[in-house]
């Protein structure tokens, strides 16, 4: 770790509603891992959040544990990165007070998840109007300035910057402000028809699904009736993306070079895609696998990764409680 980056702290949070899909992985999972290497990070799992709209106990506590096993899968690394369960650290829910006695409720009616549930007429509870706050408390909380999100969470890190600035306007210079970091080139990873990836248009690859599945998944892949020996462009279409992500530049501009001279059938195509997402995915299943049998070591991880971050949370808490004069004089 270089000594400019060492007080710049990165952090991300992900809520536990479900297992991951492929969109996930390569849109937000991939992309955060790659600051470990060089920045003090943190990465939650924001169990909180997942409960304004998930009302069940033993799907909420697999998910965790899911979460748990796919980052440690993926990369995460322990001895350098905190990794915890965001309600295993209650200052998040105090610190999110505080920042809602200085927030407007006009902000909160602005936020893009609770207007659209008003849109579509759902009847959102006062969880999902207070998101934006509890998430920012999860960032100023540990005065992270470094947030890598999906442009979906763009506003969000952007209302945590408002937020503390209100909050610093009142009390003065105590909450760092945050900035998001959107990696452009893996803004939307298509899904299976070509629309974005999203369980909620069932178009998604899982991550860590059989290789079975896998196959089915690939075949189902969208093309055109384009005959076998016409010539095919790949680039931007799901197939082409998919297989950019999952090799290497040269196998990959082999590959779409090989698909324009004509001569190769979406079948073929289809069947190197999956050889080439399964020799990435595998020793990366076979270790999920075996970490999810481990219920004991993702619980101890978590409590372990809860116990660090509290003790940074405690001291920017401390400075908070300090410039309000409650629970300090
Ligand atoms: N809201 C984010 C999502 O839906 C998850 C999240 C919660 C988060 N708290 C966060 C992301 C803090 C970044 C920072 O994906």
């Amino acid at each position: 770790m270089t000594s400019a980056h060492q007080h710049v702290r990165v952090l991300t949070g992900i809520r536990s509603t479900g297992s991951l899909h492929i969109g996930n992985y390569l849109g937000t999972v991939k992309p955060a891992l790659v600051w470990q290497k060089t920045h003090p990070c943190l990465f939650f799992i924001a169990d909180l959040h997942s409960l304004t709209s998930l009302r069940d106990r033993t799907l909420r506590v697999d998910s965790c544990l899911d979460l748990c096993a796919t980052w440690l899968a993926c990369g995460l690394d322990t001895s350098q990165s905190i990794f915890f369960r965001q309600s295993d650290v209650p200052a998040h829910t105090e610190l999110t007070w505080y920042l809602s006695c200085v927030t407007g409720v006009g902000m909160l009616e602005k936020a893009h998840a609770f207007k659209d549930a008003v849109e579509n007429g759902l009847d959102a509870n006062m969880g999902l109007f207070s998101y934006p706050l509890l998430m920012s408390a999860d960032i100023l909380l540990y005065d992270a300035r470094i947030v890598p999100v999906g442009k979906d969470q763009k506003q969000h890190v952007e209302m945590a910057r408002d937020f503390a600035g209100s909050f610093n306007a009142v009390y003065g210079e105590v909450l760092v402000l945050p900035e998001a970091c959107i990696q452009e080139d893996v803004m939307i990873i298509p899904g299976l028809d070509g629309r974005k990836m999203s369980k909620s248009y069932n178009n998604t690859i899982p991550l860590f699904c059989s290789v079975d599945e896998l196959k089915r998944k690939i075949f189902s892949i969208t093309t055109d009736s384009t005959p076998l020996e016409a010539s095919k462009a790949v680039e931007g279409t799901a197939l082409g993306v998919f297989y950019k992500h999952f090799s290497s530049e040269e196998t990959y501009k082999d590959f779409s070079s090989r698909m324009l001279k004509g001569g190769l059938g979406w079948g073929h195509a289809k069947q190197e895609l999956l050889d080439v997402i399964d020799a990435y995915i595998s020793p990366l299943r076979a270790y999920y696998n075996e970490l999810r049998q481990d219920v004991p070591f993702l619980k101890k991880t978590l409590s372990d990764g809860a116990e660090r971050a509290h003790e940074i949370a405690a001291s920017v808490l401390q400075r908070v409680r300090h410039s309000m004069g409650v629970a300090s004089w």
